[in-house]
């Protein structure tokens, strides 16, 4: 998401005249595009900051934005005077005017308004990657998870109409772009505000019958928004890929009640065996936080349990951290570090093993791959398969022809728990 707002922002910068640099002390001005999901980000940024502070002398412009900015709001020019713009996601679509205030000499400009229901759609957007294409199509969440800082620096859920995302991906398609990932911090709610009043299962299968597009992905969903209509849309058309990122959380029921999740366990399942007994073989991968107040050693055993029975293909971990704002923030029962430590380890241990073993079940087999770029020191391509795996290959016939953007069938020859290898074989 973050990736995706610099990419828009950077766009906005050059369709006002400004040019990009390689290096931020050749730059007239500094944007710092800021997350603050976990840890210490606040200090991180500050840090940054300071590093630059002896820069500002010789006439550079600071500015710090995204989930920082909106969580600090004025105190940063407090703590660090050098900065002249602080602005968070939900004031994007005023960024240009922002700019010109700065180059105005305003030295106090702010973007901290979070009561908006503006998504930042913007014409302007500067993409790193000319094959795959990020679409935000909601922004905000109106979820109140206990542990979370988004609804309080990203503000209220905001869908875009579905006439403009569609035009944006028509437009995307039409300058050669392959693959699209549709984003939001709950994908699953998106709610088109305009009469059509197409929900996200439309959308996505809408989005995939563009042609010119060969794969559609989506991130991130939550898993009391995901209906079957979603898994019924993804088994009619193979364009959206084999993969789906549920986050749980926890494997108890009790410690999701206390991260007001609004699913228990066996709701969770229930949409895991859709998945399962769908039309094909989806990869499954999720986030899960441990060490959330109050998990005892029978609730962490129940999340263990949970890889288990679902035998994820990955999965994102994390020590709980407190942050700004939240309930959890008040509550008891803190688990000690060194526990979360430990939960986490084994947690990632027993992962590892599983997916050592269903990396495995992969071996002979052949897949399509999408080329995303060169490994030079191994000599191998790498490709990222319809299911999400990274899949290295060789290709003997290239003639250092670049392969990036191609989509090509590899075999799978070797895996590890990460990864799979192969070679790309000719299609008969
Ligand atoms: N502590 C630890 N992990 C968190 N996440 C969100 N907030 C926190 C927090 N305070 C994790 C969740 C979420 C992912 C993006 O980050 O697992 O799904
Ligand atoms: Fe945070 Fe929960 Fe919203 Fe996700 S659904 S962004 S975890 S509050």
């Amino acid at each position: 998401m973050n990736v995706h707002d610099s990419e828009k922002v950077i766009g906005t910068l050059l369709s006002q005249g400004y040019l990009q640099v390689e290096e931020p002390e050749d730059a007239g001005l500094v944007l710092y595009n800021t997350c603050s999901i976990r840890d210490k980000a606040e200090q991180k940024v500050f840090n940054r900051l300071q590093n630059f502070k002896r820069e500002a002398g010789k006439g550079k412009v600071f500015g710090v934005l995204g989930c920082v900015a909106q969580q600090e709001g004025e105190k940063i020019f407090d703590r660090a005077p050098h900065v002249s713009l602080v602005c968070g996601s939900a004031s994007y679509p005023r960024f240009g005017e922002m700019l010109v205030q700065l180059e105005a000499g305003s030295r106090r400009v702010t973007g901290l308004n979070l009561e908006t229901d503006e998504t930042f759609d913007t014409p302007f957007t500067r993409r790193d990657n000319p094959h795959r294409a990020y679409i935000t199509i909601i922004e905000g969440c109106d979820k109140s998870c206990a542990y979370c800082v988004v609804p309080f620096t990203r503000g209220p859920e905001r869908s875009r109409t579905s006439e403009s995302v569609m035009a944006e991906a028509r437009g995307l398609a039409e300058r050669g772009y392959t693959e699209i990932q549709l984003l939001g911090q709950n994908v699953n709610s998106y709610r088109d505000p305009s009469p059509a009043g197409w929900d996200f299962a439309a959308l996505l299968a809408r989005v995939a019958e563009i042609p010119g597009i060969r794969r559609v992905r989506y991130t991130t969903s939550h898993p009391r928004d995901f209906v079957k209509r979603i898994v019924d849309a993804m088994d009619a058309n193979p364009v959206l890929c084999d993969h789906v990122h549920l986050p749980v959380q926890s494997g108890s029921s009790r410690v999701l009640a206390a991260m007001d999740r609004l699913y228990t366990r066996d709701e969770y399942m229930r949409r895991i065996e859709w998945l399962k007994n769908a039309g094909r073989r989806y990869s499954l991968t999720t986030d899960i936080i441990v060490g959330f107040p109050g998990e005892t050693e029978q609730d962490f055993q129940q999340t263990l349990d949970l890889l288990d029975e679902v035998q994820y293909d990955s999965l994102f971990s994390f020590k709980y951290s407190p942050r700004p704002n939240t309930a959890a923030l008040a509550m008891e029962d803190r688990v000690p570090e060194e526990e979360k430590q430990r939960r986490l380890l084994t947690l990632q241990e027993k992962q590892r093993a599983i997916q050592i073993r269903r990396n495995a079940e992969w071996i002979g087999r052949i897949q399509e791959v999408m080329v995303e770029g060169r490994n030079q020191a191994l000599g191998q391509w790498i490709g990222r398969t319809s299911d999400n795996r990274t899949l290295n290959f060789s290709h003997p016939g290239s003639n250092g022809d670049s392969l990036v953007g191609r989509y090509l069938p590899v075999r799978v020859t070797r895996s590890g728990p990460n990864s799979l290898v192969g070679e790309s074989v000719s299609v008969v």
